[in-house]
């Protein structure tokens, strides 16, 4: 890979195409979620190797409970899988790697949320690199529930600091690069707030034949991109 001068401090993933790419091999849809989240380990992986300190990825929005229930408890069963790997395995741990969730956890499967608040708790004091993982995530959702805790706190004058530290990414950074697989050109509700600045980029890639050569490529599209954030330059 050529050397990358500039790489996003953090990269956000929506893991599109899994339903179509299993279907495209006459395989039920949750052979794409297995293989999807077999290539968000590996994905994850290389973003640290490289560098990159925060990884989010939208795993289950909160509109994806419109989909068959059977599809649904397989998805979380796959997240069950993962979380529980990171914690019998050590895996977040042996690397330093704090695991945050971004999402309301109130309304999934009670043991779920237990394996969540665990890792959580175990991997809270590293600061080395963080992955992020949005379930029963909604970008309006993120600035609705800041705002209801503003409120309770009695805050007034709300300014844009005030959203940021309210929201569930409250202490990290915004996203700088957000990819989407699968070739659907939008964010479909994925940190709207934080992504004011995130430069984007759509491939028609559906997330199971997602690679680290196809990162790269996409890694190098961002090194080239001129980050104005307003300014003239
Ligand atoms: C979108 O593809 C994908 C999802 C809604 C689920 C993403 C979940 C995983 C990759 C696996 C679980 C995650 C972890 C963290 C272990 P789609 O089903 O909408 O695909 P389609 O648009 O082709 O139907």
């Amino acid at each position: 890979m050529r050397k990358l001068d500039k790489l996003p401090t953090h990269i956000g993933f929506i893991m599109d195409g899994n339903g179509r790419w299993a279907t495209r091999r006459g395989m039920p849809r949750k052979f794409g979620h297995k293989k999807g989240a077999d290539v968000l380990e590996k994905i994850v992986d290389y973003c640290f190797s490289l560098g990159i300190k925060y990884v989010s990825c939208f795993a289950f929005s909160t509109e994806n409970w419109k989909r068959p229930k059977e599809e649904v408890d397989y998805i979380f069963s796959l997240l069950r899988e993962y979380i529980k790997n990171q914690n019998n395995k050590n895996k977040a741990k042996d690397n330093k790697i704090k695991i945050r969730t971004m999402g309301d956890l109130t309304k999934i499967p009670a043991d779920l949320q237990e394996e969540i608040i665990k890792i959580q708790q175990d991997t809270c004091k590293y600061d080395d690199f963080v992955l992020n993982i949005a379930m029963n995530y909604g970008g309006r959702d993120d600035v609705v529930n800041a705002c209801n805790t503003l409120i309770k706190e009695g805050k007034t004058n709300i300014n844009e600091q005030d959203i940021s530290n309210a929201l569930y990414t409250k202490g990290m950074p915004d996203p700088d690069f957000i990819i989407r697989t699968a070739g659907d050109v939008r964010l479909s509700n994925f940190m709207l707030y934080q992504s004011a600045y995130a430069e984007l980029y759509f491939t028609k890639t559906y997330w199971p034949d997602f690679s680290p050569k196809k990162l790269n490529k996409a890694l190098q599209n961002y090194a080239k991109r001129n980050r104005k954030f307003g300014k003239v330059n």
